[in-house]
């Protein structure tokens, strides 16, 4: 399997948009895969592609409770594209993998609706809301170069990414 390291901020690959795959194959699967377990040995819930170096519009979740022993649930999406929303929206504390430590409440619609292509090409809907609805919305986000700190003030982001860049020079994380 591929090994994949999990990319932090400021690394400018994390800004950029992703580009949508035409087709899913063995590469593809093999790269979901590989996103599963590096999202599973972080841990995480999600994992968006850019977070591993990768350009193209793939990305991983799984919300299953892996602490309380629960079968895992992973969701695996190409092309993933919000194609409804609420107009209700919902508060919640977010982090990411690629800002390690840092949490702030954001505000996103509440429900919405995702189109997708599943790891065989099979077009599916999602539709969620709660953390799930956060969590699809948040690594959507990554594929269009988008973190949660960019819901913040410049001030309270600057922040987060200098205390992630501090714990990388003490080695705290690598
Ligand atoms: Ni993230």
């Amino acid at each position: 399997m591929v090994d994949y390291k999990i990319i932090h901020v400021p690394d400018p690959v994390l800004k950029e948009i992703a580009q949508p795959v035409d087709k899913i194959d063995d590469d593809v699967r093999a790269q979901m895969e590989g996103m599963l377990q590096a999202m599973y040995d972080a841990p995480g819930i999600g994992l968006a592609a850019n977070q591993v170096g990768l350009l193209n519009r793939v990305l991983v979740m799984d919300l299953s409770n892996r602490q309380m022993n629960e079968e895992k649930a992973p969701i695996c999406m190409a092309n993933p594209e919000v194609v409804w929303q609420s107009e209700a929206l919902s508060q919640m504390e977010e982090g990411c993998l690629s800002i390690p430590g840092q949490y702030a409440e954001v505000e996103r619609p509440a429900e919405v609706k995702v189109k997708y292509w599943d790891k065989n090409g099979e077009e599916q809907l999602l539709e969620a809301d709660g953390l799930l609805s956060h969590c699809v919305q948040h690594e959507i986000d990554h594929l269009n170069g988008v973190l949660f700190i960019d819901y913040l003030s410049s001030l309270k982001r600057n922040m987060m990414v200098k205390r992630v860049q501090k714990m990388k020079k003490q080695g705290v994380i690598i």
